[in-house]
């Protein structure tokens, strides 16, 4: 008996170490670049731009030397009807994204089309350039590329910012520094698991999605809920506000950090914000002193809350 169990014992023995042989050895020999980039990634790197973190751009995190997110209904240069577009608008001298910089990170199909049709390889970024996600045919296959429409439709980044306005315009990629900056990961994930996750969270990111992101921001471990579609299950943007402000105004015991200094000193409107007499007038309300709550001030365009903003709403 004692010796059958030693037979059996050195046939698992060497499964288990041929099997780490194969993992130690064999594994990392897979080329990793080989993954291709989803449409989720191309469109995740153009909004974020080169990097998330410190950088000779933005040594302070203050989401310099970023692109912008737009939204178009009409073509900047003939002015005429199209579908709705999102463009990634990189002004002069913001650096482009990682896959633009070095296309083999792309992936087989994707990289072809976005030098060949997409013209990647032709943007300058002392001139800057506007691009866009395009979808393409590679040895049959539907894929899509990258498309510098600076080089295929002229469009120009100034111009398309005019026309897109500011009211479809998103600092998508300085709000995600804000992000980085103010560690919501800390708290947060933008991970959901393959578990009952899917249920609430929704579904979990692939490999391919994050080609030519960096950092990534998965967060720590999670003390509160996963954010990486919370703009698919939230929308409303006075919700966010408020809970930016305050989370206690929508959740009365949430842990979260105000955010209010992130308003920065001015309103909207120019006027100084008072936090003082928000404050007080708050804690009125939460003694149950009055009814409701002092109003959230309406934040600037330019402020760093505005960036936070719309980076969570992209989310989708
Ligand atoms: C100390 C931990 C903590 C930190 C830091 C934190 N949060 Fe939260 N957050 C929470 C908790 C807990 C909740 C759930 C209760 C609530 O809604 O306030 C939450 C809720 C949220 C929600 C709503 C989620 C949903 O499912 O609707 C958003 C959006 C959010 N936080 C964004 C942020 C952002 C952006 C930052 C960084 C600027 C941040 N949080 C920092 C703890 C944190």
């Amino acid at each position: 008996m004692a010796f059958r169990e030693y037979k059996i014992g050195a046939r698992l023995f060497g499964v288990a170490l041929g099997g780490s042989m194969i993992i130690t050895l064999y594994l990392p020999t897979i080329d990793m670049t080989s993954v291709a980039a989803t449409e989720t990634s191309l469109r995740k790197q153009l909004s974020y731009g080169r990097i998330g973190g410190f950088s000779y751009e933005d040594p302070f995190l203050l989401g310099e030397g970023k692109p912008k997110t737009v939204v178009l209904t009409e073509d900047p240069v003939t002015g005429q009807q199209i579908e709705t577009v999102e463009a990634y608008v990189y002004e002069p001298g913001i650096p482009f994204a990682g896959g633009i910089n070095h296309p083999r990170v792309l992936g087989d199909g994707i990289t072809d089309l976005s030098l060949e049709k997409g013209r990647i390889s032709e943007a300058d970024i002392s001139a800057g350039a506007v691009f866009v996600v395009s979808r393409g045919s590679y040895q049959g296959e539907t894929v899509n590329y990258i498309e510098n429409v600076t080089a295929t439709r002229g469009w120009k980044p100034e111009k398309v910012l005019s026309v897109a306005g500011d009211a479809n315009t998103s600092y998508v990629g300085s709000g995600k520094i804000m992000f980085v900056k103010e560690g919501c990961w800390w708290c947060h994930t933008l991970l959901p698991e393959q578990t009952q996750d899917w249920q609430y969270f929704g579904v979990p990111p692939r490999l391919g999605d994050f080609n030519g992101e960096s950092p990534t921001a998965f967060g720590s471990d999670r003390k509160a809920p996963d954010l990486l579609h919370v703009g698919s299950r939230n929308s409303s943007k006075e919700w966010m506000m408020m809970h930016f402000f305050n989370p206690r105004l929508v959740q009365p015991h949430s842990i979260m950090p105000r955010y209010d200094y992130m308003w920065g000193e001015k309103d909207a409107s120019g006027n100084t914000i008072d936090f003082d007499a928000w404050g007080a007038a708050y804690n009125e309300y939460a003694k149950g002193e009055s009814l409701y709550p002092p109003e959230v001030p309406e934040y600037a365009p330019n402020s760093q809350i505005r960036y936070l903003m719309d980076f969570i709403l992209s989310l989708k």
